[in-house]
């Protein structure tokens, strides 16, 4: 068994720098973001010169803004919290009040940061890390941009760091792409899908392109069709004014869905570094069919939870839950079929599902390769040959698995599917993490590699906007409502029952 923590120790640190958060109050900063930078200090991967600078719009001392982080530290840890790490990281950390209603509040900020750089030793290397709600996104952007925060000068590096969900559909992702390039240049943006810090999310481009078997035949002369789900148990829970005005196509789909999406398909990269492969993985969702709306409306399945049980759980129905319109038409499952029209997918059909309050949490791609001919079984006792899959299985089981057929053993032929699996955790031992610590020491090491482009977040939104220009337009027709704790709306099976296929079967 491999140790990963072996890995991480021959990385090299960071520039020198400060890492302001705007949002440092918020939850994403207590969850993730703190109990990264912890895990980054537990093993030597934060810089020797540097500050956290937390900004809130209400100040507060730098004592209430540490205890505030450490309490959330203990309870969001991925690992035991040892009180030497944790106070060497959070002495790194100073309060700051601003609001970008308030200009002034941004220049005093800036004199505030430029001396706390000085006695860091920073060298003036700054990363903004932008944890608020994204209406805060551009409001921040102009301040940072009006007080030259960001201006990259004298060998120093200034970035910009920001969470989804960038835009809420095609317009306004380019609005807000355009607003930040005119302050940064693209190479100083770094768009986080969460997605891209998952280990196995990173190791489809391994599994693709460092083995010699599975390019040869990834193709549709060989591949039938690719199946993408992203069922969740969780339902809405307190996130209702949020979900009501998102629904489970914009949460989920032109981001994470499609960053697994575009790693399967994309062409093989001439190199591995930012450029490469951020533009094969562009090119892949740039090339997704566009669709009219009534193809939208036929290629498509929308569906809103109704209360039930999920395991020992009772939850409500959706149009119940707090801050949601009780006649909401917002979609809690999405299902979806799309088409890649190049060399390498035309006729392959990408069938894509997400939905909340489902009855497991499974996340994983499957891909469905086309059936050998069954002529020369037909006279014998087989009646049917397994389905072959290669599953790439992101959770909660992290691995890949192949299915097969194969000889039952005894006289006479008989053929079952068998399956030959692998798991991480069979061979690799890797201390518990947030799945942010590589995205973080990723924005402070300079490597954008996995982060999304403008190009890819535009044409994330381009393939999903006949979609949510349809089922604006329909409202509540056609929408289908599902049990909680069941497999989503029946309507589902049918998407794929029309074109003689089915959902892998929840394993
Ligand atoms: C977030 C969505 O981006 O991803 C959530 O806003 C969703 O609604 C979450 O639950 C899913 O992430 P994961 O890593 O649990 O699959």
């Amino acid at each position: 068994m491999t140790d990963a923590s072996d890995q991480r120790s021959n990385q090299k640190k960071p520039d020198p720098c400060s890492f302001v958060i705007f949002g440092v109050t918020g939850d994403l900063t207590h969850r993730l973001v703190i109990p990264s930078l912890y895990n980054l200090e537990a093993t030597g991967l934060l810089p020797d010169k540097f500050c956290v600078v937390g900004v809130a719009r209400k100040g507060m001392s730098n004592d209430d803004l540490r205890e505030s982080l450490m309490k959330g530290l203990r309870q969001h840890a991925t690992r035991p919290v040892e009180d030497a790490v944790a106070k060497r990281l959070l002495e790194c950390v100073t309060s700051v009040e601003a609001d970008p209603k308030d200009p002034a509040s941004f220049d005093a900020m800036r004199e505030r940061l430029e001396k706390l750089e000085a006695n860091r030793s920073t060298g003036g290397n700054r990363l903004f890390y932008l944890a608020t709600p994204p209406n805060a996104f551009a409001p921040i952007g102009r301040e940072l941009g009006r007080t030259g925060l960001l201006k990259e000068a004298n060998g120093a590096w200034r970035r910009l760091v920001i969470e989804k969900p960038f835009g809420t559909d095609l317009a306004s992702a380019k609005q807000l792409n355009g607003e930040l390039l005119k302050i940064v240049d693209e190479h100083q943006i770094y768009r986080i899908d969460h997605y891209l810090g998952k280990e196995t999310v990173q190791n489809i481009l391994v599994l693709r392109f460092a083995n010699g078997m599975f390019e040869p035949i990834w193709n549709r002369n060989h591949i039938d069709h690719v199946q993408i789900t992203v069922d969740e148990k969780l339902g809405v829970g307190h996130r209702g004014s949020f979900y009501d005005s998102t629904g489970a196509l914009r949460d989920m789909v032109p981001n994470h869905l499609f960053q697994l999406l575009s790693l399967v398909a994309m062409e093989p990269p001439i190199r591995f570094d930012a450029h490469s492969v951020r533009s094969e993985k562009a090119d892949v969702l740039a090339a997704i069919q566009p669709q009219s709306e009534a193809e939208a409306l036929k290629n498509s399945v929308r569906g809103q939870y109704l209360g039930g049980k999920i395991g020992d759980t009772e939850i409500g129905d959706y149009c119940k839950t707090e801050d949601v319109k009780p006649d909401s038409t917002i979609e809690t499952y999405a299902a979806l079929k799309l088409t890649i029209d190049n060399w390498r997918w035309a006729g392959v059909p990408f069938y894509l599902r997400t939905g909340k309050a489902l009855g497991i949490k499974r996340t994983e791609v499957a891909i469905k390769f086309k059936q050998a001919p069954f002529a020369m079984f037909s006279c014998t006792p087989v009646d049917r040959l397994s389905q072959n899959y290669l599953i790439i299985s992101i959770e909660p089981t992290e691995g890949i698995t192949l299915q097969f057929n194969t000889k039952v053993p005894g006289p006479t032929i008989n053929i079952d599917g068998v399956e030959m699996k692998f798991r991480y955790k069979d061979y690799f031992k890797a201390e518990p993490a947030t799945g942010y610590e590589t995205l973080i020491y990723d924005c402070m090491i300079g490597d954008n590699i996995l982060f999304q482009r403008a190009d890819s977040v535009e044409a994330g939104w381009q393939a999903v906007q006949p979609f949510l220009d349809a089922w604006k337009k329909a409202g509540p027709r056609g929408l289908q409502n599902y049990k909680a704790g069941s497999e989503g709306p029946a309507e589902a099976e049918e998407l794929l029952k029309r074109d003689g296929r089915s959902w892998r079967k929840l394993g």
